[in-house]
C-alpha cells in the first residue's frame, strides 16, 4: 500500500481544517499523500500545516516554479492513483463537471485519469441547488464517484444535508476504495460490442450494441491493475488506455480472437452482443435488387462463451444476459448452461438500461446462488459494481 499515490485537492470550505486529520490518517495507512489547494483553502488553513502533516510539497499555484522540471499539474494528475476532492465547494463541482480548468487543481483533476472521489461540503441551499444537483449528476455519470455529505447542524448556522462526511467515512471510503489495485496480477479478457454478420460488401446483420458497457469494464479493471485484452466488434469507442484492443467484425473473428487470447486469462468476461447467426453465403459483389422475393439461409454462429465454458479450468467466467423478457429466469439458464461464476443480467426492453445508452440497471446473479441488484446508474458505476462483485465473491472467495 505504501507505493499508492492520494492527491487530495482541498477547497475554500470552512471544513477545510477537518482535512488535516485526514491526511495524517492516510499518511499512518501508508499512502504517500500529495495536497493541492485552492487559493480559496489557503484562506481557511495555511499549506504549510498540509505540507508538515503530508511530508510533501504543497501546491497551490500552478504557475509557481517547479522543483523539478515537469509540468506539475501533469506529473501530479499522472502520479495519482486515487484523487480525492474533500471538501468540495460547489464552486470547484461547477468548474469540473463543466471542463473549467483555471488554476492548479482542477487543471490536474482534468488531467488525471485515476479515479476522482468527490466529498462535497456546503450550505444545505447551496447542496439542494438544482444546478448543483445537475452537476454532480453529471459528473457522476461521467465515472466521478461521490461521498455523500452529511445530515447535521452546519457552520453557516443551518440544520440539513451539507455537512462534509466524517474523516472516518471519507478514510474507509478510501481504503475500501479499488485504488488498492486489487486486480494487480489478474489477466482479464473482454469482448464488447456487436459483431457484423455480412451478406454482401455494403450489407450486414448486426445490433445497436455500442460496446460502452465492456469497454468501461475494461478501463475500470485496467485502473484497478489487472492486465487487460479487449476484443471490440465494431464500435466508435476509442482504445481504453493501456488496454490491449484487439479489433474484429465477425463472431467468428471474435471467437478467433479469444481463442487466441483465453490461455493467458484468469478472467473472461463476454460483454458482446455476438450475433447468433450469419448468412450461409456472403456475396462477392452487391446482391441486386432483382427478385420480389429474397430467402436467406442463416446458419448458427459459435456460441463464444458456451465453448470457453466446455474447458475453463480455473478460469473466472462471466456472461452478460440481455432479455426482453422474464430476464432472471432466462438470466439463470444461461449461467447453468454456459458453465459461468457470474451472470450480469439487464432488461434489454427499459428505454434507459441496456443497448446504446449510457446507463444501465442490472442484477448479478452467481452460481452459489447470490443476487445483487444494481439500480439504474451510468455504465461506468455498473462496471465499477461489477468489478467489486467480482473481487469480494469470486477472487477472494478462493484466496
Ligand atoms: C466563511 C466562508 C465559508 C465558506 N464555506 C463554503 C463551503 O462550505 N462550501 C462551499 O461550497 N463554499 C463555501 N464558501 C464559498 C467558497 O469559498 C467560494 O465559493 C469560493 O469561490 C470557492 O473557491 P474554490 O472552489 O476555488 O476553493 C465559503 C465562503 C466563506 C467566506
Amino acid at each position: 500500500m505504501s507505493q499508492q499515490n492520494i492527491v487530495v485537492g482541498v477547497t475554500g470550505g470552512i471544513a477545510a481544517y477537518k482535512m488535516v486529520d485526514v491526511v495524517s490518517q492516510l499518511r499512518k495507512a501508508g499512502f504517500n499523500v500529495h495536497v493541492i489547494m485552492t487559493a480559496n483553502a489557503s484562506q481557511f488553513i495555511n499549506p504549510l500545516t498540509f505540507q508538515t502533516i503530508s511530508q510533501n510539497a504543497v501546491m497551490v499555484d500552478q504557475f509557481q516554479a517547479p522543483s523539478h522540471w515537469d509540468v506539475r499539474h501533469i506529473s501530479m494528475a499522472d502520479k495519482a492513483d486515487l484523487f480525492l476532492i474533500a471538501p468540495a465547494s460547489a464552486n470547484m463541482i461547477g468548474k469540473i463537471a463543466n471542463g473549467i480548468a483555471d488554476d492548479m487543481l482542477s487543471t490536474t483533476v482534468m488531467a488525471t485519469t485515476a479515479p476522482v472521489l468527490i466529498a462535497p461540503a456546503m450550505n444545505v441551499h447551496m447542496y439542494e441547488n438544482e444546478i448543483v444537483q445537475q452537476n454532480i449528476n453529471r459528473l457522476k455519470a461521467l465515472g466521478y464517484q461521490f461521498i455523500d455529505p452529511e445530515f447535521g447542524r452546519l457552520a453557516c448556522g443551518y440544520e440539513g444535508k451539507g455537512r462534509l462526511a466524517s474523516n472516518d467515512v471519507i478514510v474507509n471510503t478510501i481504503l475500501e476504495f479499488n485504488c488498492l489495485k486489487d486486480l494487480q496480477g489478474q489477466k482479464v479478457l473482454i469482448t464488447a460490442g456487436p459483431t457484423r454478420e455480412h451478406l454482401d460488401p455494403v450489407r450486414f446483420f448486426s445490433n445497436p450494441s455500442t460496446g460502452k458497457m465492456g469497454y468501461a469494464l475494461a478501463s475500470q479493471a485496467g485502473k484497478r491493475g489487472a492486465s487487460v485484452t479487449l476484443i471490440s466488434g465494431p464500435s466508435h469507442l476509442p482504445d481504453p488506455k493501456d488496454v490491449n484492443t484487439v479489433r474484429v467484425q465477425t463472431a467468428q473473428q471474435m471467437y478467433e480472437a479469444v481463442l487466441e487470447h483465453e490461455c493467458d486469462a484468469d478472467i473472461i468476461i463476454g460483454a458482446a452482443a455476438v450475433a447468433d447467426y450469419r448468412p450461409v453465403q456472403q456475396a462477392a459483389q452487391k446482391i441486386k435488387k432483382a427478385q420480389d422475393e429474397l430467402t436467406l439461409t442463416l446458419v448458427k454462429n459459435p456460441d463464444i462463451l458456451r465453448e470457453i465454458g466446455k474447458h475453463k479450468n480455473n478460469r473466472i467466467l462471466v456472461g452478460f444476459a440481455a432479455e426482453t423478457h422474464e430476464p432472471l429466469k432466462y438470466g439463470l439458464e444461461k449461467l447453468v448452461k454456459k458453465n459461468l461464476d457470474l451472470i450480469v443480467i439487464n432488461n434489454v426492453s427499459d428505454s434507459d438500461a441496456g443497448f446504446a445508452v449510457d446507463t444501465n440497471r442490472v442484477v448479478l446473479m452467481d452460481v452459489e446462488g447470490n443476487e445483487e441488484k444494481i439500480e439504474l446508474t451510468s455504465k461506468q458505476q455498473i462496471a465499477i459494481a461489477i468489478w467489486d462483485y467480482i473481487v469480494k465473491h469470486l477472487i477472494n472467495k478462493e484466496a
